[in-house]
């Protein structure tokens, strides 16, 4: 009789789109950043993530005070020809919702004294960035004045910052100071480098993970979603976290009305 053994370690694609259901960082608003150049580079984005089982996906265009000047009203028009395109096609399309990846550079405080800054809509939640080499100086005050506004950072990719690596005590000191962890799903196969995939899989083992995303920019990174390889071991370590990804697509259903006395 044959024995098989089947090593934890054998890689098998998962199908991340059916198990998240919804992204909630990714870079699919046409035209504003370095992710989708038009409504058309969008719509094939869209499409391939609604055939990996996305429902719905909320686009989080840059905003930095250099590179990406984006803001509000930006933001808004490139959702709007979005939404005008999207209501010109017959294929199953996930709902797109939109929020902001802001730098914290220096920029970023005028935008929050001046209320400018783009959370996931009702909720306090808002995704934030820093630079992947250098560990911005006055991330403590920044914290600090996020929570007086009332908003909550999550930190974007934080398996993705070179300052981190090989830091857990740092990683620490980021959820003391208030940071939720959005972890890019395919630092996971490796795609982004090896330092990545193994300071992404110490944050999940830690449970230190709150939200799972694409952050898509792109068709490459679409295939790699659809040839999505994680070993059994991966796998289980996902099951057994509880994301919140659906959380922040809640804040965008239009409340209930109010039961009238
Ligand atoms: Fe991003």
């Amino acid at each position: 009789m044959a024995i098989f053994f089947f090593s934890r370690k054998r890689e098998i694609v998962f199908p991340i789109g059916r198990y998240l259901q919804v992204d909630v960082h990714s870079h699919i608003l046409p035209g504003v950043d370095d992710g989708a150049k038009d409504t058309a580079a969008a719509i094939r984005l869209l499409r391939g993530m609604h055939q990996l089982g996305f429902h719905t996906v909320i686009g989080t265009p840059h905003v930095m005070v250099d590179i990406h000047r984006n803001n509000r009203a930006t933001i808004t028009a490139a959702y709007g020809r979005l939404e005008k395109a999207l209501a010109g096609t017959s294929a199953p399309m996930p709902r797109i919702y939109y929020a902001a990846e802001h730098m914290l550079d220096e920029g970023f405080f005028g935008l929050l004294e001046a209320q400018e800054t783009i959370p996931y809509h009702t909720s306090p939640y808002m995704l934030v960035e820093t630079p992947y080499l250098f560990r911005p100086l006055n991330l403590e005050h920044l914290s600090f004045q996020l929570g007086t506004t009332g908003y909550k950072p999550i930190l974007a990719h934080p398996e993705r910052y070179h300052y981190l690596f090989g830091q857990p005590e740092a990683y620490e000191k980021l959820k003391e100071l208030g940071f939720a962890f959005q972890l890019n799903a395919l630092s996971l196969t490796g795609y982004y480098g090896k330092q990545e995939k193994t300071a992404a899989l110490w944050l999940l083992e830690h449970g230190f993970v709150d939200y799972l995303a694409t952050d898509i920019h792109h068709e490459r990174h679409l295939k790699h979603l659809v040839n999505f390889r994680i070993p059994q071991n991966t796998i289980a370590l996902l099951e057994n976290t509880t994301f919140r990804n659906t959380e922040l697509a809640a804040a965008y259903h239009p409340p209930k009305p109010a039961i009238p006395a």
